[in-house]
């Protein structure tokens, strides 16, 4: 039985993986389970899976939950609440899918401490993925992709050295404004911004894919993930979302990995890795007539991901410092402050703006991070809506 820590449970990954558990109750059972704010569905889910140890960021809705309980667990809040969930619940397996780089240090931890770490949460390896390595190895863990494009390269790559390969490439749905005119994709709104074709997600990594950004994370993820370098990792857009990964050999030939565009797939993979079992999600039908395509991205019209590709090849904390201000910037055109094309805008002042350095501890990257968060906030309040039209 695989005990787990469901890191960001009342979130789209989360409650896709507590689908998961519910298919699997013979293999998998919930430990313990983290959220933000959203404290009545994490009530809820709380109520249905009985773990032994909780965490809700803000210490008000901590109080709120141990009264509201049926039960007694242990009730924690904050960033140590998440790292208790990872380390003091018993679970040999952590999920990690809370959005953003606050998710870096639990799922560090709990590399550290020789976990099964399977990680949606991509900024945590964008940030600090030399660390996140560094504590795999070190804690003789496991770091098992929930990205369904990574999960695929997984798949892919199983008994090839990375010699064998010529290119890896990554799959990308090319989001709402694939097809829209450069000026209408500049003056797109948040409600266009938010209809993604086929993937339902949280708000932040559905912006992330109308940019392209996420694409770009995802290049600096896998990178980090097979120990690729930024010329061997390559995009191509598949709007169908079929196709996820594509292995290129020497002699010139490709594999490639199919299934539905479903997230319940890859959290299923890592979770029961190297177990391969009848799930929630029907297998691929293959007698359903179906067109598939396939171009390259427009780096013109989607500038985060060559900036991505930038951060990359600068290394060190290039990558959290675009990070950082990818996370600002999105979270200020959510809020209406800032237009869609702002956003590549910030990201690149800001990456051009802080000089990259080696980082060596957890506390020097996310020192990086606040650093780089606050001078973001401050090109944005130069660039609002109201200085800037
Ligand atoms: N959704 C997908 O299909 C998908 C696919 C691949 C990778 N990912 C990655 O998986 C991660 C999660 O994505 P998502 O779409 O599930 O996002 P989401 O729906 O916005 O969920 C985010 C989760 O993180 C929690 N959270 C946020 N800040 C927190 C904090 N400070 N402490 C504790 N919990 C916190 C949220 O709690 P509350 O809601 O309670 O505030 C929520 O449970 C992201 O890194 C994303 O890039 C997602």
């Amino acid at each position: 039985m695989r005990k787990i820590a469901l890191l960001g449970s009342t979130g789209s990954i989360g409650t896709s993986t507590l689908d998961v558990v519910t298919a699997h109750p013979d293999r998998l059972e919930v430990a313990a389970l983290a959220a933000g704010r959203n404290r009545d569905l994490l009530l809820a889910q709380c109520e249905r899976f009985r773990p032994r140890l909780v965490s809700i960021a803000g210490p008000g809705d901590a109080q709120w939950l141990a009264g509201q309980l049926s039960y007694r667990p242990d009730i924690l809040h904050g960033m140590d609440g998440l790292r208790a969930c990872a380390l003091e619940a018993g679970a040999d397996t952590v999920l990690a899918a809370v959005v953003g780089a606050a998710g870096l240090a639990s799922a560090e931890a709990a590399l550290r401490a020789g976990l099964r770490v399977c990680v949606a949460n991509k900024e945590s390896l964008v940030v600090g993925g030399a660390l996140m390595r560094q504590a795999l190895e070190e804690g003789g863990g496991e770091l098992l992709p929930v990205d369904s494009e990574h999960a695929a390269l997984h798949q892919l790559l199983a008994g090839h050295a990375p010699g064998d390969v010529r290119e890896v490439r990554i799959t990308a749905s090319g989001g709402p404004f694939r097809d829209w005119a450069p000026g209408a994709v500049q003056a797109a709104t948040i409600e266009q911004a938010l209809n993604h074709p086929t993937w339902k997600m949280g708000p932040k990594i559905t912006i992330d894919s109308a940019t392209l950004m996420n694409k770009g994370l995802e290049v600096i993820e896998a990178a980090f993930l097979f120990g690729l370098g930024a010329d061997r990792i390559s995009v191509t857009i598949h709007p169908q979302s079929q196709v996820h990964a594509m292995v290129g050999f020497h002699d010139g030939t490709y594999q490639l990995q199919v299934c539905a565009n479903d997230m319940k797939l890859p959290i299923q993979y890592a979770l029961l890795y190297p177990d391969r079992l009848p799930g929630p999600v029907r297998p691929y039908d293959w007698d359903a007539a179906r067109t598939w395509t396939f171009e390259p991205p427009d780096l013109a019209k989607f500038p985060c991901l060559a900036l991505a590709y930038q951060a990359l090849a600068a290394g060190g904390t290039a990558p959290a410092i675009l990070n950082a201000a990818n996370e600002e910037a999105v979270a200020a055109f959510l809020d209406g402050r800032i237009g869609f094309w702002t956003i590549q805008a910030c990201c690149g002042a800001i990456l051009s703006a802080i000089p990259a350095e080696q980082a060596h501890t957890l506390d020097q990257v996310m020192d990086t991070d606040r650093r780089s968060r606050l001078a973001a906030r401050t090109w944005i309040a130069h660039h609002t809506r109201q200085g800037n039209p």
